[in-house]
């Protein structure tokens, strides 16, 4: 192997005659070059450019590659990046792990503790890229890519940060991942943590009852001024959608109503089409995308919203594009043993207890009815669940009810003989509504 410097002044010419050969750009009379050896990328940026060059160079990606050799061997894919200055084309290419360099998540990590923010990784310039759980639309997180693309990786970077920054009265993280081939497999590491809010779950009978203490959590949160940060983490979310078919819902309601009492999503999936996931409020609330490899322009599509974003060119490994203010790569750091070791360990105090909730049978757990953005709102039957579930909420006494019922729906209800359900239900919720700050007054 050559050195470093020499590997990269190769790479940069190479690239430099593909321009010039197949579409008649030469450095220094149509554009000035600068370059950056980041992590895992070596970033060309050709200033001063045309803005009509960049079509030609776009189709000729694949040939552009072969300029760029090492041993021989062909570049992998080129991706043209997101610019935001004019006249400005960015060609990122991945160099050969050789000439990788080192990214410890100790060294990039936030030094100032307490904070909801975790540092994930660094961007191209090899900048640090943090999230801040409390900036706008940064509330909850959606990692996609295909199977190995390094999304279990990248959730075990926010789970880190959360144990690394918070302290276990400050912040809380509750791990699924019941996904049949893995049960938790990936997450061995992750036991005996004070930070989470209960053991790994795995089991699909724990994994149900939690998401109802969630849900029930929620609406007790409403009472609590600033309560400590919760956050649920789902690795494999499609298995838990088919195995446990009220989770949609819940997460759902944790995803539009928990922003606003610290609860905080951070989901994974190797498939993000809402046809198939079926969740599309869900899908709208989530702030952030973060996209690993995908097979092909579709599936990026399907990931990030949006054409055009390269995502099929991403090499995997924790090469990422982080959605969020703009469309950024990223090199993902690698949680390592010595990470982990930084850890607080000991025993869990499960913050997560089944016997505070009220009978299962009367959760309203299918109350609030999800409506798909984009389609014509359709007016669902009300159900006493569902007035229950809006009089919990606080949602009553607003013109605005919750997507889907009409006012005109609710007087309705309450004059016809599903009234009676409705008080026979709410008087069923009593004892938890007292337990929880509320007084009910329905005769
Ligand atoms: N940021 C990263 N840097 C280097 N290797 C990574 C990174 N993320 C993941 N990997 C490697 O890629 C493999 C798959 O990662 P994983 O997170 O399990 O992917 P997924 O959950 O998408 O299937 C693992 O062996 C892991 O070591
Ligand atoms: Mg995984």
């Amino acid at each position: 192997m050559k050195s470093t410097k020499a590997h990269l002044y190769e790479t940069a010419n190479g690239l430099m005659k593909g321009l010039s050969d197949l579409v008649d750009l030469r450095q220094g009379y149509h554009y000035q070059p600068t370059a950056y050896n980041g992590v895992k990328v070596l970033t060309l940026t050709l200033n001063n450019v045309s803005s009509r060059a960049l079509r030609p160079i776009a189709n000729n990606l694949r040939e552009l590659s072969m300029y760029v050799t090492t041993e021989g061997e062909a570049a992998e894919d080129i991706r043209i990046g997101r610019s935001q200055k004019k006249h400005t084309i960015k060609l990122e290419i991945v160099k050969p792990q050789f000439y990788w360099k080192q990214l410890d998540l100790r060294h990039i990590a936030h030094r100032s503790t307490g904070t909801p923010v975790a540092t994930i990784g660094v961007d191209l310039q090899d900048k640090p890229a943090r999230i801040d759980f409390d900036e706008p639309d940064a509330s909850h997180i959606l990692l996609i890519g295909q199977t190995r693309c390094g999304k279990t990786n990248t959730a075990k970077v926010f789970a880190w940060n959360i144990a690394h920054n918070l302290k276990p009265e400050q912040g809380r993280v509750v791990i699924f991942d019941i996904a049949p081939a893995k049960k938790g497999r990936d997450w061995g590491d992750f036991k005996r943590l004070p930070v989470l809010a209960a053991d790994l779950i795995v089991d699909t009978e724990v994994a149900a009852k939690t998401l109802k203490w969630l849900d029930f959590e929620l609406l007790r949160r409403g009472k609590i001024s600033d309560p400590p940060r919760l956050f649920v983490l789902v690795d494999e979310l499609k298995a838990l959608f088919d195995i446990i078919p009220d989770s949609r819902a819940i997460l759902t309601r944790l995803g539009s109503q928990g922003a606003g009492v610290n609860i905080h999503l951070i989901l994974a999936t190797q498939v993000a089409q809402v046809n198939t996931l079926g969740c599309s409020e869900l899908l709208g609330n989530v702030g952030i995308r973060l996209c690993g490899k995908v097979t092909d322009a579709n599936k990026a599509y399907a990931a990030l919203g949006e054409g055009g974003t390269g995502a099929e060119q991403l090499m995997g490994l924790g090469d990422f594009l982080l959605k969020w203010n703009g469309l950024h790569r990223l090199a993902i750091a690698k949680v390592t043993d010595q990470n982990m070791a930084l850890l607080p360990r000991g025993e869990i105090n499960p913050l997560i207890n089944f016997d505070d909730m009220p009978d299962s049978e009367i959760l309203p757990t299918e109350a609030k009815p999800i409506i798909n953005r984009g389609q014509p709102s359709q007016v669902l039957p009300v159900e006493p669940e569902h007035l229950a579930y809006l009089m919990a909420t606080g949602m009553m006494g607003q013109k605005k009810l919750a997507s889907g019922i009409k006012a005109a729906g609710l007087a309705e209800t309450f004059s016809n003989e599903r009234a009676g359900r409705v008080i026979g239900y709410l008087k069923r919720m009593n004892k938890w509504w007292s337990a929880n700050g509320y007084s009910l007054n329905v005769e």
